[in-house]
């Protein structure tokens, strides 16, 4: 059963994760800020895809490209023609809506006559130096792919990589969605984790298949439910103008099954067209035989804003706690905001000494949390809430013995251990 939407959202803005943006104005409009434990939910996100796909593997290297790009690649890449939605306008109550989100043809808020559809470009368009002229138009990235292949040429030179090979990258893109919604799930402002694969023609196939595979794992390897991810493959009228074949990785939201990242083939379709367009050759040449071609792109294209949300909804759960219902957000230790809470028992004097000396030790090494208000059950609640994977609490018998609690969240076990071990002995937890 997927948890109720509104739990989510309130517990991202009681907490901290996530909230409108701009929100002291009235907010903006498919907007959202990260807050202190959202910013490191999503940066931990990233992270756990940048090493899995760039630091632990030989084949496939990293980039930070531009937001803004020359408008000629928006030409070539087929966006600025393509890259659009249908927009219906309701005649009664001006409200407007994708007509592919639609199920009836009146308008779902007023019943309303609804227009013809047309044709809405996604791209905002901006303008770069000091005159807005059409010659000065640009615009801001709807995706991070197309800074990968017109760096192709200059990435592989460096790097001197050999097919196959693939290039890397995350960063912020922005859709002006004619209808954002569920928060942080449809947003006009986002980030992405995509990775361009370039194989020989004939290996596409097969490439695109083990690609599906790697990234559905990805997700279970880091605690997502089985029950919660479905592969979905496009049929023929849904595929993008590039691609060849496209399957999503589909999750269970609270409002049901949605696209959480989509393996594409999209073919030698976008180095052909960058060739035709900037007159650069960016084709391959095959070292031993010669052979000049250009390589085929598999293409797996996540989206960070998006896959945090499908954590939080994965990982949320509620548990009865002597007599009491409560919250826990079951992350996986490589993703939780925290990492370690020190909980001193009390606020007394020689215990806050003794507790800030355990902190001080640990925050080297992990995210550290210290917390020494209201009572010890309160403020274990309020770590299980959030995530926090271990607690340490430092009590009375801890000016004696040395030692400290080590609570896990999941089983609530308690383990107590020396002072002096603690740090290794989270580090072994925590690496697990
Ligand atoms: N380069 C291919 C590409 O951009 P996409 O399916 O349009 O493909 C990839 O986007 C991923 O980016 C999606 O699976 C989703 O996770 C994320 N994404 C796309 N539009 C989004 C939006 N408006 N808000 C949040 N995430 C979005």
């Amino acid at each position: 059963m997927p948890v109720d939407f509104e739990k989510i959202t309130s517990l991202a803005k009681r907490r901290g994760f996530f909230f409108q943006g701009s929100e002291v104005y009235g907010g903006l409009n498919g907007t959202w800020d990260f807050g202190p434990l959202g910013v490191e939910l999503l940066k931990n996100v990233k992270a756990a895809w940048w090493r899995a796909m760039v630091q632990l593997r030989d084949d496939i290297v990293g980039l930070d490209s531009a937001i803004l790009l020359n408008p000629e690649v928006w030409r070539a890449s087929g966006h600025l023609e393509n890259f659009t939605d249908p927009l219906v306008d309701c005649k009664e109550c001006k409200m407007r809506w994708r007509a592919d989100h639609l199920e009836g043809d009146r308008c779902p808020n007023c019943g309303g006559e609804l227009t013809e559809p047309r044709r809405f470009n996604l791209m905002f368009k901006t303008f770069v130096g000091p005159v807005e002229g059409d010659a000065a138009v640009v615009y801001l990235r709807p995706e991070t792919a197309q800074g990968i292949f017109v760096d192709f040429k200059a990435v592989q030179g460096t790097t001197r990589k050999r097919l196959p090979f693939g290039i890397a990258q995350q960063g912020k893109s922005f859709r002006n969605e004619i209808s954002p919604g569920n928060s942080i799930f449809r947003s006009r402002e986002f980030e992405q984790m995509e990775c361009e694969y370039f194989v020989r023609p004939e290996a596409a196939e097969d490439t695109y298949r083990a690609w599906i595979k790697e990234r559905h794992d990805w997700y279970l390897g880091l605690g997502m439910k089985g029950e919660n991810l479905r592969l979905r493959e496009h049929d023929k009228e849904e595929l993008s103008h590039y691609s060849a074949g496209t399957t999503d990785v589909e999750f269970l939201y609270p409002w049901g099954w949605g696209e959480l990242e989509g393996i594409a083939n999209r073919t030698d379709f976008d180095l052909r067209q960058h060739s035709q367009f900037s007159g650069k050759d960016l084709s391959y040449v095959d070292e031993s035989t010669g052979e000049k071609f250009f390589p085929y792109v598999i293409e797996p294209a996540a989206g960070a804003t998006r896959a945090t949300l499908a954590f939080m909804c994965d990982a949320y759960d509620e548990a009865e706690v002597n007599g009491e219902r409560r919250t826990f957000l079951r992350l996986h230790k490589d993703l939780a905001p925290y990492k370690v809470a020190v909980l001193p028992l009390s606020k007394k004097e020689n215990l806050t000494a003794l507790s800030r000396q355990v902190e001080k030790s640990l925050r080297p090494h992990f995210m550290i949390t210290y917390d020494e208000t209201q009572s010890i059950g309160k403020r274990y609640a309020r770590q299980d809430e959030i995530g926090t994977p271990y607690c340490v609490t430092v009590d009375f018998d801890s000016l004696e013995d040395h030692a400290v609690t080590i609570r896990e969240r999941d089983s609530m076990a308690q383990e107590r251990v020396p002072i002096a071990e603690l740090a290794p002995a989270l580090r072994d937890k925590l690496s697990d």
